[in-house]
């Protein structure tokens, strides 16, 4: 509960120095004035200098310590018990985001209505791609439109798996509105090669998490309503998609009104006008949030995209995307479940080891490239 805000702290008293003026030169009589002024001088030179120095090194230590950690933590809710930060976390995590200018609350409390799907349309789309592959399971993947290579790095991975215990599985990933002409040619030639593109016209940002999750909502309900299960996963995440199999084909899990990952509750909302997570009153007035499954990797019967979509017209947007989604299964009577095994929605796995990889169904990675090494490793025979 406390890393997070320590480093807050930490952060905001960086720049604390700053009021600590040095010292004035002792001045005697019998010394003549000139050169106690040159020394007084030379003196506040070296105090600047080494105070500069020292708040560089701090600044540099402290941004580097809290990139590692937003690294492996990102959502709030890792941070809070923090704990997580990925989103995909990663995606937008840059550290200075902590400080984003509180404007954008404004923004976002005026046009609190924009979260919902319905106003907006797609512009890179895969319209027939489920009744051509009639999947049993949808993986859905937010995005930003730069990060090409965890596009790759998933393709090349989980994202690969079409076929998993005889049944169908399909993968897309779904990206904003950012950047010029150029990044769209780029994307659209992406898209060409690939045809796993879904793009709608929203900003793309980390404040609009909650569009991006109502669009992949909206897409499923409206592109593929014949699939059995969905997962909203971040592209920072390792899916063992056997095991998720293995979860979603068992007797006992439901078929309706589903949805399971890593559950949270209790959890308090974020009053702190700095942090990233923050959430105006006007937004969402009560205290804590509704019980709700962490962002990094959500799975769904896919009765719920429709309802969720149904649901999002009457719940206020906010900006915390996994919590919203949470508040639209209250208004629906929708209890989240726990997994049979909760240790196999992991947030961090810690030091690798490969029977882990082997038992969990997901967890956060570092980088793509360890998305790639660690899935040779796990499906090397034995
Ligand atoms: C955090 O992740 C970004 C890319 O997601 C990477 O460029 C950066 O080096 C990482 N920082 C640390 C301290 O691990
Ligand atoms: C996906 O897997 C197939 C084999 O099933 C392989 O031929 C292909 O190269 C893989 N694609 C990528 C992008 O790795
Ligand atoms: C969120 O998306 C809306 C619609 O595209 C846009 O008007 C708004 O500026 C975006 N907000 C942020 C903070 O990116």
């Amino acid at each position: 509960m406390h890393t997070y805000q320590d480093m807050e702290v930490k952060l905001s008293n960086r720049n604390g120095w700053k009021s600590l003026g040095p010292d004035t030169a002792p001045h005697r009589c019998h010394i003549k004035t000139g050169f106690i002024l040159l020394l007084a001088l030379v003196f506040l030179l070296t105090v600047v200098t080494y105070v500069s120095e020292f708040s560089l090194k701090t600044a540099l230590l402290t941004d580097t310590f809290y990139e590692k950690v937003l690294n492996q933590t990102r959502s709030y809710y890792v941070v809070i018990e923090y704990p997580s930060a990925s989103e995909n976390p990663t995606i937008f995590l840059a550290p200075n985001r902590v400080q984003q200018s509180p404007t954008q609350t404004t923004d976002i409390s005026v046009h609190h209505h924009v979260a919902h799907p319905s106003n907006y349309h797609f512009i890179l789309d895969e319209p027939d791609k489920c009744s051509q592959l009639d999947p049993f399971l949808v993986l859905m993947v937010p995005v930003a439109l730069h990060q090409v290579d965890a596009r790759n790095a998933i393709r090349s991975t989980w994202g690969n798996e079409s076929s998993v215990q005889g049944k169908a599985v399909l993968t897309l990933f779904l990206v904003g509105l950012t950047g010029g002409p150029e990044a769209q040619q780029q994307l659209e030639e992406e898209s060409r090669q690939h045809r796993d593109l879904v793009q709608s016209n929203f900003v793309d940002s980390y404040f609009n998490l909650s569009i991006k999750t109502m669009v992949i909502m909206d897409w499923l309900a409206t592109r593929c309503p014949q699939a059995s299960y969905a997962m909203k996963i971040d592209s920072d995440m390792y899916l063992n998609v056997e095991n998720l199999m293995s979860l979603l084909l068992a007797p006992n899990t439901p078929r309706q009104n589903y949805i399971t990952g890593n559950l949270m509750w209790d959890r308090p909302v974020i009053r702190n006008k700095n942090s990233k997570w923050y959430v105006a009153e006007e937004l969402y007035p009560e205290p804590k949030y509704p019980m709700y499954l962490l962002g990094m990797g959500y799975v769904f019967s896919n009765d719920l995209p429709e309802k969720i979509v149904e649901a999002s017209k009457k719940v206020k947007a906010f900006n915390i995307e996994d919590a919203y989604v949470g508040a639209c299964l209250k208004q629906l009577g929708i209890a989240p479940s726990s997994p049979p095994d909760p240790s196999q929605f992991r947030a961090y796995l810690g030091q690798y080891k490969r029977e882990d990889f082997l038992r969990v169904i997901t967890t956060i990675l570092g980088s793509p490239q360890q998305l790639i090494d660690i899935w040779k490793d796990v499906k090397r025979p034995t």
